[in-house]
């Protein structure tokens, strides 16, 4: 019967927080644990194994998880009451870097798992199952090759449930120890997956109907997995590779390190169609000073001729970056050096924030703290700068005709909501077989940070783009 167990099956309910690395590791945990016979679920009421996939990289995302935490601590007693057991296990980032202050500060935490290790959570589970036992599981060992070599492809129920994009990470971790980032700690030393193994998944993905494959890496550009030939292939020699599969219509990837962008990946962005225009670039700062004290190893002019380079290649490519505010020692001239960078770049888009102190990186023991009041003004103004930028970057796509991946359903009956190529979200009306296709669309009218248009094209049969007015009104 619909909505009742099967015998043997178990729930899981993840909760994701953090980058788009952990929703990946997200699905690839629940594939791995479809394997013991567990099936996702998003109630976490109803669920044997909560698994909270957690960040570090500011002090406001770790603490979040010991209050969730607790929430989950008070599900597993209402459920041990009714005779069940509930298992709850920390993953990601801040089981990696506080693991057994987790074990020691919250008992109701049954196995603490690094990310490096989620190929070994059955066994673990076990393990942690063992009510004998006097002491948590704590699982934080580095052993990423060992991860991609065991765990299993992306299962198409998974996939499906994602639409018609999909995220796929071929490198993980960071050697460039930037002082204020938590990253070099968490997710270890940096390690590229094999292109025959990206290459395997992003065919079984593109059977699964998916059409845009995102390529994940803390530091995607400095990717050199092994080729098939036994040689070091670069991010471009495997984009070129990937674009040859068919119903994959677009690639991207994040994120980037200016150090890092080589002369073939600029190539690819001119002579690839399927790789989109569109570039997270971080930079962080404007200053030079300040560029120093983060051990980023360049400086504002090296970014700003990297991104003529690219503007060059790609006249239409869109640009966007990460900034931090109120880094320790930064003065107001450091500040309106960021700002005069920002003005100079034109961003379609940027994350920022205020400089949060981490334990154990190297910034956090400077002398020279930003007053809070600072940071929050600087923010503030950054940020406004940047959502002009944003409007203007959208307001220029109006009266357009541009080609949108349909991915979802919209908030409202009828309505779809797809991106361009440039990532930006556009709403349009239409039957939901859409889903999954890309269509010309006319930009009418942008609004917050949306776009909204008309459909002006659809594909016959034969995958011939007809002008059928389907949703343009004459
Ligand atoms: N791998 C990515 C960064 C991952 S973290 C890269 O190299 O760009 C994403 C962003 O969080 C960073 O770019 C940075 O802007 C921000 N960040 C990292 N550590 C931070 C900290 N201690 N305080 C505030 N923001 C931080
Ligand atoms: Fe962190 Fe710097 Fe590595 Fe990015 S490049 S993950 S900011 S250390
Ligand atoms: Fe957070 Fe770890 Fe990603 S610290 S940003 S989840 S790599």
């Amino acid at each position: 019967m619909t909505g009742e167990k099967r015998a043997g099956e178990r729930k899981v309910f993840v909760k994701t927080y953090g980058c788009q690395m952990n929703v990946y590791d997200s699905d690839r945990m629940i594939d791995v644990l479809a394997t013991e016979g567990y099936v996702a679920t998003d109630n976490a009421e109803a669920a044997d194994l909560v698994i909270l996939n957690t960040c570090h990289i500011r002090e406001k995302a770790a603490e979040k998880v010991y209050s969730d935490i607790g929430r989950y601590r008070d599900v597993k007693q209402a459920r041990a009451l009714e005779g069940h057991r509930t298992m709850i296990a920390v993953a990601g980032c801040v089981a990696q870097a506080e693991g057994l202050e987790i074990a020691r500060r919250a008992p109701a935490v049954d196995l603490v798992v690094g990310p490096q290790s989620y190929h070994r959570l059955p066994d673990l589970l076990v393990e942690a199952a063992d009510r004998t036992r006097q002491s948590r599981v704590v699982a934080t060992d580095f052993d990423v090759e060992a991860k991609f070599a065991e765990m299993p492809l992306p299962r198409p129920a998974v996939t499906a449930s994602r639409g018609p994009t999909a995220f796929l990470t071929v490198q993980e971790g960071c050697d460039k120890f930037c002082t204020f980032c938590v990253v070099p700690y968490t997710r270890g030393a940096e390690v590229s997956r094999p292109a025959a193994q990206v290459i395997a998944e992003a065919e079984r993905l593109a059977a699964a109907g998916v059409r845009e494959v995102t390529l994940l890496g803390q530091n995607v550009n400095a990717y050199h997995g092994e080729g098939p030939d036994g040689g070091r292939w670069s991010l471009a020699r495997l984009i070129y590779r990937l674009a040859e599969i068919p119903g994959l219509d677009r690639l991207r990837y994040t994120t980037s390190h200016p150090r890092d962008m080589g002369d073939d990946l600029i190539a690819a962005h001119a002579e690839l169609p399927a790789l989109m225009p569109y570039l997270h670039l971080p930079v962080q700062s404007g200053s030079d000073r300040i560029l120093a004290a983060m051990n980023r190893r360049h400086v504002a002019a090296d970014y700003l001729r990297l991104i003529e380079r690219i503007r060059r290649a790609r006249p239409d490519m869109a640009l966007s970056g990460d900034f931090i505010v109120g880094f320790p020692g930064e003065t107001d001239a450091d500040f309106e050096a960021t700002m005069r960078l920002v003005e100079h770049v034109r961003y379609a888009a940027c994350f920022s924030f205020k400089y949060s102190p981490r334990p154990g990186t190297p910034a956090a023991g400077d002398a020279d703290q930003v007053a809070e009041a600072v940071k929050s003004e600087r923010l503030q103004r950054l940020q406004a700068l940047i959502n002009d930028q944003t409007h203007e970057f959208n307001a220029a796509t109006v009266g357009k005709a541009v080609d949108v991946l349909i991915e979802k359903a919209g908030r409202h009956r009828g309505q779809l909501v797809g991106r361009s190529p440039w990532l930006q979200p556009v709403h349009i009306d239409g039957p939901a077989e859409w889903i999954g296709s890309v269509r010309k669309v006319a930009i009418e009218r942008a609004e917050g940070f949306s776009l909204f248009g008309c459909v002006l094209s659809t594909p016959d049969a034969e995958g011939r783009m007809m002008s059928a007015t389907m949703t343009c009104a004459g």
